[in-house]
């Protein structure tokens, strides 16, 4: 018997895994927790958390270190946004989104006979919009941080000057855009190995980051928008071609907007508005499918597909037409918001057959699939949570490290219409709303998002995906809500996604069976396979508030830690 109990004693204790080894089982933890793209990351902003700091002084270490240690979208040369609920369960959301500097035209990368400069807007120093994100993590500083400032920097500088160990899939990374760095000096030191090619192990060291980095821990803001490092950046931009001035740095300010509520199924949901579409999108989806049950549908079946093809064909004919920055466009965000509209597209929709993108009006479609953004997902023991998304846009952004500083430049100026109403040169249109300006900023897709229930904290998620952010994030609050799987199961699930143009559903590459697919091609969708749908990063508070659970998307690399 007592030998009995003994086993049962050592069971119980092996039984306690962190979830990896187990199918469906999501992370746990009671006080607090960091999901982020990357381990190191995620380790960082939990030990914040452990040393007394907030969600917001875990979100700030987890965005600088990932600046360091997953270059390939953290960043300080780029800019994103980041949704706050705190212990209050007050919800407010923060805009730090990059700008056009004040030289920019709408037809800048048109040449003489109005065609589209093939990559100007996406490689080099003429891609890089003003960087938002220190201002962005500044400003959460300075409203809702505990710890000091140069505190909450300090693992991410000791990561740049002591340099960290690659793993493969970094390793793999650097080495596969070996080439794209090499057309610039300053990035190829830092992101070539001049040895061969990099390997799992290798002490990764960015000492001129390290720098920059102190710079903006000792001077905060200031040390990245005024002063040497924002010389140097004027001053290489202008003998490359570029467009950002030092006006353009010492002018940047982020904003806090009012963020977006959508109700859904008594569960209310914050997040971004313009200058991100995320929110309009997600609000339109939600509102429209919340008119049908869909937990009677099979999840994933044909039939429940179908129903969020055609509602997406209308959610993102809007987002091309009437979306761009708020400071710039009117929009009837009243209408697109509302339940009202919602029930009008319910009435529209193709029931029987798949829809035709074409005959949808107005229509401006603005659509371009990216590589990397990151997303990461943080509550606290006091019920702070944070949810962001910031991006360099394409992988490594321009391509562009400004020599001396270690600062990689993003390609955002890309998320404009390089050209409205005409296709460009990947065969893609683009939008008035969404036309290039001085100062203006540039539709976005991230959607970060916090979820409540009966006014308690229940989620905290988002993704990267460029156009597939939205899809993603809605897919993944149906799967909870409408079908009660666990933030593991949901996050896991496959996904398919739909954006009015190009007309072709996107199914996750080998995980939808034949009898789908068959349903699906016999009601006329044309179908394209993906393997890459987003990387989720999701905190779900089961029970109402007694467990805190988490899952780090199994497509990226990431990790899920709580304590
Ligand atoms: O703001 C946006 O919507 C894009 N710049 C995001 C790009 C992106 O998600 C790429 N990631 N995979």
């Amino acid at each position: 018997m007592k030998n009995f109990l003994i086993f049962l004693i050592l069971l119980n204790f092996f039984w306690i895994d962190p979830g990896h080894t187990r199918p469906f089982r999501p992370i746990r933890a009671e006080k607090g927790m960091v999901v982020s793209a990357d381990s190191i990351a995620s380790r960082v902003g939990v030990n914040i958390l452990q040393q007394g700091g907030n969600a917001i002084d875990a979100a700030i270490a987890t965005a600088f270190t990932l600046a360091v240690t997953y270059p390939t979208a953290g960043n300080i040369g780029g800019g994103g946004f980041m949704i706050i609920r705190d212990s209050s369960k007050r919800v407010y959301a923060l805009d730090y989104r990059e700008t056009a500097p004040a030289k920019a035209t709408k037809n800048m990368y048109l040449d003489s006979t109005g065609k589209v400069i093939k990559d100007a807007s996406i490689r080099g120093y003429l891609a890089a919009g003003v960087p938002g994100t220190v201002c962005g993590m500044w400003e959460a500083h300075k409203k809702f941080g505990t710890l000091k400032w140069a505190e909450i920097l300090k693992p991410a500088i000791r990561l740049a000057a002591n340099g960290f160990a690659l793993d493969e899939y970094k390793a793999r990374i650097f080495n596969a855009f070996k080439q794209e760095f090499q057309q610039f000096p300053a990035t190829a030191q830092i992101f070539v190995n001049p040895d061969g090619p990099f390997t799992k192990g290798y002490l990764f060291k960015q000492t001129d980051l390290a720098r920059t980095l102190k710079r903006i821990a000792r001077l905060g803001v200031k040390g990245f928008y005024s002063g040497p490092l924002a010389e140097k950046i004027a001053k290489d931009m202008q003998s490359h071609g570029g467009l950002i001035s030092l006006k353009d740095l010492k002018s940047y300010r982020c904003k806090w907007r009012t963020p977006i509520q959508i109700d859904y199924r008594h569960y209310a949901i914050y997040t971004m508005p313009p200058p991100s579409s995320g929110g309009v999108v997600l609000a339109e989806i939600l509102n429209t499918l919340e008119g049908f049950h869909l937990h009677r549908l099979g999840h994933n079946s044909s039939n429940m597909i179908r129903l969020w093809v055609e509602t997406e064909r209308y959610a993102y004919a809007d987002r091309a037409f009437w979306l761009g920055d708020a400071d710039f466009v009117t929009m009837p965000l009243n209408v697109l918001l509302s339940k009202e509209y919602g029930r009008k597209l319910r009435c529209k929709l193709h029931y029987f057959n798949a829809g035709v993108s074409d005959s949808i009006h107005p229509s401006l479609p603005n659509f371009k699939e990216k590589d990397q953004t990151t997303h990461f997902s943080i509550v606290d023991q006091w019920g702070n949570a944070v949810s962001n998304t910031f991006t360099l846009n394409g992988s490594f952004g321009s391509m562009v490290v400004v020599p001396g500083t270690g600062v990689l430049l993003n390609n955002e100026m890309d998320d404009f219409s390089i050209k409205p109403g005409q296709p460009n040169s990947y065969g893609l249109l683009g939008g008035y709303a969404n036309a290039i300006q001085p100062g203006k900023r540039m539709l976005s897709s991230m959607t970060p998002a916090v979820v409540t229930h009966h006014d308690s904290l229940f989620m905290v998620l988002g993704s990267p995906g460029g156009a597939k952010i939205i899809t993603t994030v809605a897919q993944v609050i149906s799967n909870i809500i409408d079908y009660r799987m666990n933030i593991r199961q949901a996050i896991e699930a496959p996904r398919f996604h739909f954006q009015w143009k190009p007309d072709s559903l996107v199914l996750e590459y080998n995980r939808f069976n034949s009898d789908t697919i068959h349903n699906l091609l016999n009601a006329g969708y044309a179908i394209l396979y993906d393997k890459y749908m987003g990387y989720v990063q999701g905190i779900l508070i089961e029970n109402r508030s007694s467990s805190i659970t988490g899952w780090s998307d199994p497509r990226s690399n990431g990790r899920a830690i709580g304590y």
